[in-house]
C-alpha cells in the first residue's frame, strides 16, 4: 500500500473514498460536522435513520453526498470520545482499512488521524495510523497455492492534513512498516524454510540493498570453534543444519561513534532438544528467532530512513533439536568468555547461544547493548501478550526504552534484575547452571545473561508474549522494531540536539 497526504478542504477531494469518524455521543467530529454543513446536513439525516450511531465497530458507507467530488464517504464509529486511546485509535483504523478493502475504492483519504487520542500528538498518530493499516493488510500467503482473495483494488491511502505536518510521520512510519513486514515474513516462515543458513542469506540482501553503509560477517562452525564460543555450538551440535553467527554493520554516523548493538536470538526451531517440549503448541517455536528477525527488520527500517547512528546487529542462529549428538543434560560447556555452564535443562538454550553472542559483542566496544529474545515461558506467566520484560544493567537505557515504548504504542515493562537471584543459577560441578528453577523463571534468565554483561551497558528483552499470536490468530507480530526503531530516532534527536 501506498501511504500519502491529502491537503485539499474535503469537499472538493477527488477520492474514491473519504473516511469520516463519527462519536457515539453527538459530539462531531470536526470533518464530519464539516462534511454535514456543506452537504446540507446529509450525515445528520443518516444519523437520524438510525443506520449509524457511532458505536465502535460499526461502519457505514455513503454514496453521492451532496456538494462533495468524493465518490463515496465511509463513515467509521469511534464509542465515546473520552474513551479514546492507543486501542480504540487502531481499532477504528482497522476497521476502516477492512472496510475500505470490501469496496471497490482504489484510493482514499482519511480524517481519522484529526481524532483527539489521549496524549498523542499528531505525529504519532499519523505514525500509528500508517502502521496500524500496514498491520492490518498484512496476509503471509507466500506457502498457499491460492491466494486468499483476488487482488483488491485498494492501492493508496492519503491522510488528510497538510504536508509539513505529516511527511516526515508518514516517512517514519512507511520505513517502521517495511522492517516490521520482514520479521513477520521471517518469523512466520517455517522451520524447515527459515533455517540458519536462509537467515545468513536474507542479511546478504538486506546488506546488498544498502551496500554503501553496510557490512556483513557470517561466522561459520568452524570460526565458532577457532572462537570457542561453546555455549552456542552446544546448542548446534544436535542438528544437522549448520549453525550461523550473523554479524551485521550499518554505518550511518560518524566513522568513529561507537555503535548500537542489537543482539537476536535466532533459534529457528525450538524442540527443547533431549529436554524435548511437550508436542501441543511445538509448532510455534518456529517463532523462536523472533529476535533475530527483529534484529533485520530493525536495521531495515533504519537504513531506509538513513538514519545518522551507527549499529551492529548479532544473530546467534541455530536449530535446538535431540539428534544423536545433542548436548545432554548434566554436559558442562566453556562459553567463549570462559565461564563454564551446567547445561541442566537443553530447553534453557536460548541463553546459551545469547552469552556468546554478548561476549562476542564486546569486541565493538557498543555504547550500549540491546537483546532481544523469545527466551522464557515465564515471562508470558508474568506479564502476558501486552508489554515485553525489560531487564537492564544502566538506568538510562531502561529509562529510553521504556519511554521509546510508549511513544511507538511497542511497550516494555521493566522487571527486576536483583543480586539476590543470582543464587538460583549456582551449580555443583560448573560456573552456573544455565537454569534457575520454577520461581521468577523470566528473571533467572536474565540473570544468568547479566554474567555476560558486565562491560556492557545492557538491557535485555523477554519478547516471548509479544513476538506472535498463538491459536486461530497465529502469526508474527513484528515487534519489538516499532519500539527499537523508535529508540534510535530518539537517540539520534537528541545527539543533534547536544552537537
Ligand atoms: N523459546 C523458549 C521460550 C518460549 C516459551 C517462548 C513459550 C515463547 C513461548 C525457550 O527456549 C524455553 O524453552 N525456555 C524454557 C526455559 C526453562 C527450561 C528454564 C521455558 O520457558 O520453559
Ligand atoms: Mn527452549
Ligand atoms: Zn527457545
Amino acid at each position: 500500500m501506498e501511504y500519502g497526504i491529502e491537503s485539499s478542504p474535503l469537499e472538493n477531494l477527488h477520492t474514491a473514498c473519504l473516511v469520516v469518524g463519527i462519536f457515539e455521543s453527538q459530539q462531531w467530529t470536526p470533518s464530519a460536522k464539516y462534511l454535514d454543513e456543506v452537504s446540507g446536513g446529509f450525515l445528520s439525516g443518516i444519523l437520524h435513520l438510525g443506520d449509524m450511531d457511532g458505536r465502535t465497530g460499526q461502519t457505514c458507507l455513503l454514496h453521492r453526498v451532496p456538494n462533495v467530488l468524493a465518490e463515496r464517504v465511509l463513515l467509521v464509529g469511534l464509542g465515546k470520545e473520552k474513551d479514546l486511546g492507543d486501542p480504540q485509535y487502531r481499532d477504528a483504523i482497522a476497521k476502516m482499512v477492512n472496510a475500505l478493502r470490501d469496496t471497490g475504492a482504489t484510493d482514499a483519504v482519511s480524517t481519522l488521524i484529526e481524532l483527539p487520542v489521549g496524549g498523542r500528538t499528531l505525529h504519532e498518530r499519523v505514525r500509528l495510523a500508517t502502521e496500524t493499516a500496514e498491520n492490518t493488510l498484512y496476509r503471509f500467503e507466500r506457502l498457499k497455492s491460492k491466494k486468499e482473495d483476488s487482488p483488491r483494488p485498494l492501492g493508496r491511502i492519503a491522510w488528510s492534513l497538510s504536508e509539513q505536518d505529516g511527511a516526515r510521520a508518514v516517512q517514519e512510519a512507511v520505513a517502521i512498516a517495511g522492517g516490521v513486514g520482514l520479521a513477520k515474513n521471517l518469523a512466520n516462515l517455517p522451520g524447515n524454510f527459515c533455517t540458519p543458513t536462509y537467515l545468513a542469506e536474507q542479511a546478504k540482501i538486506l546488506a546488498d540493498a544498502y551496500s554503501d553503509r553496510t557490512e556483513l560477517h557470517i561466522l561459520e562452525r568452524e570460526d565458532m570453534e577457532r572462537l570457542g564460543m561453546g555455549a552456542l555450538l552446544a546448542v548446534a551440535q544436535g542438528s544437522r543444519q549448520p549453525p550461523k553467527c550473523i554479524v551485521l554493520h550499518y554505518h550511518g554516523g560518524q566513522e568513529n561513534d561507537p555503535p548500537v548493538a542489537l543482539v537476536g536470538k535466532g533459534v529457528t526451531f525450538d524442540s527443547g532438544g533431549i529436554s524435548l517440549k511437550p508436542g501441543e503448541k511445538m509448532d510455534e517455536m518456529k517463532f523462536d528467532m523472533s529476535g533475530a528477525a527483529a534484529v533485520l527488520g530493525t536495521l531495515q527500517a533504519v537504513a531506509a530512513l538513513a538514519l545518522p547512528v551507527n549499529l551492529v546487529g548479532i544473530i546467534p542462529a541455530t536449530e535446538n533439536l535431540p539428534g544423536g549428538n545433542a548436548v545432554k543434560p548434566g554436559d558442562v560447556v566453556t562459553s567463549l568468555s570462559g565461564q563454564t555452564i551446567e547445561i541442566l535443562n537443553t530447553d534453557a538454550e536460548g541463553r546459551l547461544i545469547l552469552c556468546d553472542a554478548l561476549t562476542y559483542a564486546e569486541r565493538f566496544h557498543p555504547v550500549v547493548t540491546i537483546d532481544i529474545a523469545t527466551l522464557t515461558g515465564a515471562c508470558v506467566v508474568a506479564l502476558g501478550k501486552h508489554p515485553a520484560g525489560l531487564f537492564s544493567n544502566h538506568e538510562p537505557l531502561a529509562r529510553d526504552l521504556v519511554k521509546a515504548g510508549c511513544t511507538s504504542g511497542d511497550r516494555v515493562w521493566e522487571m527486576p534484575l536483583w543480586e539476590e537471584y543470582q543464587e538460583q543459577l549456582k551449580s555443583t560441578c560448573a560456573d552456573m547452571a544455565n537454569i534457575g528453577g520454577r520461581e521468577a523463571g523470566a528473571i533467572t534468565a536474565a540473570c544468568f545473561l547479566a554474567r555476560y554483561t558486565k562491560k556492557l551497558s545492557w538491557a535485555h528483552l523477554d519478547i516471548a508474549g509479544v513476538a506472535y499470536l498463538g491459536g486461530e490468530k497465529k502469526g508474527a507480530t513484528g515487534r519489538p522494531v516499532p519500539l527499537l526503531v523508535q529508540y534510535l530516532l530518539d537517540r539520534c534527536a537528541s545527539c543533534a540536539k547536544t552537537e
